[in-house]
């Protein structure tokens, strides 16, 4: 099968591990991170698969999905049996009560989760209209969404919005996509708890400002982590599902 996949945030932690695991498979493959993942580059010269890598500011997200459109639009749409868009980029800003943060950063991590996600989707759907991937029911957006998008937390207040912006904009995009005669599929997926920078963030907040502090340490030091790579194998095995779409909004430790 010919595919087309890009994938935010590819540059380490799960975005890395989903990469590596696409790579694998063939097709083409185009990454939009601030940093370029050199591992990845070496993973595309040894297999079949063509890498694109781009690096860009998912804060700056209006740029990102113009330049995404225009791309789509130079490629010939009756190549690719599948098209997918992973939007899996996300930034946690420093950790505490919402008061205390930075307008800047707040800012920056609502264009990254949320903003970006949304921009990059409507690029997506656009530019796919008319390909074959729409008239086989193989399009496909999956955005990596979080348990707190659906549980609030004290000292998450802009990733618990972020998370929960993503869930809901998803549910209204499959609305959308249930009047079209050739829709594309989308979901928002909760990916599980992920041995990543992210976590380790987490644990290195300080506890007498988050109230969550001990539960992250604990999940940690009772192996309840899953590697990166585990995790990308259960996310990419989901988007394969040939009931994905049917529920917008879902989690993989219910699949
Ligand atoms: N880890 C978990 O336990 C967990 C749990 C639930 C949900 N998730 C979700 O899973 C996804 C992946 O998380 P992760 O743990 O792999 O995170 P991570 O290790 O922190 O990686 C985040 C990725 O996002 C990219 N990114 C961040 N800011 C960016 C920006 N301004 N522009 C472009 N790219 C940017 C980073 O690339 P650059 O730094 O190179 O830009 C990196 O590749 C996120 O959506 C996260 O919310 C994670």
């Amino acid at each position: 099968m010919t595919r087309l996949t890009i994938l935010t945030g590819a540059s380490r932690g799960l975005g890395a591990a989903m990469a590596e695991q696409l790579l694998q498979r063939g097709g083409t493959l185009l990454t939009l991170s601030r940093n370029v993942n050199a591992g990845l580059m070496e993973r595309a010269a040894a297999s079949a698969a063509t890498l694109e890598q781009w690096t860009l500011d998912l804060a700056q997200p209006v740029q990102a999905a113009a330049r995404l459109e225009a791309w789509l639009e130079t490629l010939d749409g009756e190549g690719f049996e599948q098209a997918t868009l992973i939007n899996n980029a996300a930034m946690i800003t420093d950790i505490g009560p919402l008061e205390d943060l930075a307008a800047g950063e707040l800012s920056s991590a609502l264009r990254v989760g949320l903003e970006a996600p949304l921009l990059l989707t409507a690029a997506f759907l656009r530019a796919t209209r008319a390909w074959r991937a729409r008239r086989l029911g193989t399009c496909r957006v999956l955005n990596i969404s979080s348990g707190l998008g659906r549980f609030a937390r004290a000292s998450q207040a802009c990733y618990c919005a972020v998370k929960a912006g993503m869930d809901h904009f998803s549910r209204s995009v499959a609305l959308d996509q249930t009047a079209d005669s050739q829709p594309a599929h989308i979901v928002s997926l909760a990916p599980g708890v992920i041995d990543t920078d992210m976590q380790t963030r987490l644990r290195a907040a300080n506890p007498a400002r988050f109230p969550d502090h001990a539960r992250f340490v604990h999940m940690k030091e009772s192996g309840q982590l899953d590697a990166p790579a585990v995790a990308a194998a259960k996310v990419l095995a989901f988007l394969e599902r040939a009931d994905f779409g049917e529920k917008p909004v879902a989690d993989i430790r219910d699949a």
